[in-house]
């Protein structure tokens, strides 16, 4: 038997969202296509606009980016399997990350994990049994002068974050605020 024989190819499960972007979010990609000789570069930018309009990477998700850049289900697939960031599963509303590479780890990144597990009565997963948090581990998030760093819905970061700061996002996110874009702090001269 020839070794392609082998090989299955996924195919979108089915569901029953009407998987779709608005024109803005077309616009937003068409802009990305526009920067690359082909359209196979944009499938990362267009995979995240996906996840941040989802919450997450569905697979009717994945097909729609799929479609939208004319490839292939299984190329598209291959790219948002290969990176952690994009999330191929749900598990919890929010996705609270925290830094334990690294100065992180050495800076109390490790104790903050330990203490998140606690606090929110985490499972094997790092799920909270409100199925609000999914917390996980994560590789250096690339602000390490500011650790331990936490990460929260894959884009809003927080510096230096202790117990005390870390309840707090808890509690924001349990309260439904927004929680707002901060850039990584420059390093005072
Ligand atoms: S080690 Fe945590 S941000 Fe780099």
């Amino acid at each position: 038997m020839a070794h392609h024989d082998f090989i299955e190819y996924p195919q979108p499960q089915q569901d029953d969202t009407q998987y779709e972007f608005s024109a803005e979010e077309l616009a937003a990609i068409q802009k990305h296509i526009a920067k690359y000789p082909d359209k196979t570069s944009a499938v990362m930018p267009a995979l995240w606009i996906a996840q941040e309009k989802y919450g997450w990477l569905p697979q009717g998700a994945i097909k729609l980016v799929a479609d939208t850049l004319g490839l292939s289900f299984a190329h598209v697939y291959g790219v948002a399997t290969f990176y952690t960031m994009y999330l191929k599963e749900y598990k919890a509303k929010h996705l609270v990350e925290i830094c334990t590479c690294f100065s992180c780890g050495e800076c109390g990144g490790e104790e903050l994990f330990a203490f998140a597990k606690k606090y929110l009565h985490l499972d094997e997963e790092g799920v909270s049994p409100d199925k609000l948090f999914w917390v996980r581990e994560a590789e250096c998030l690339g602000a390490c002068d500011t650790a331990p760093v936490v990460q929260i819905n894959n884009r809003r970061m927080r510096f230096n974050c202790d117990e005390k700061l870390f309840m707090q996002i808890i509690e924001d996110l349990k309260a439904g605020k927004e929680i707002p874009f901060i850039s990584v702090p420059l390093s005072k001269q």
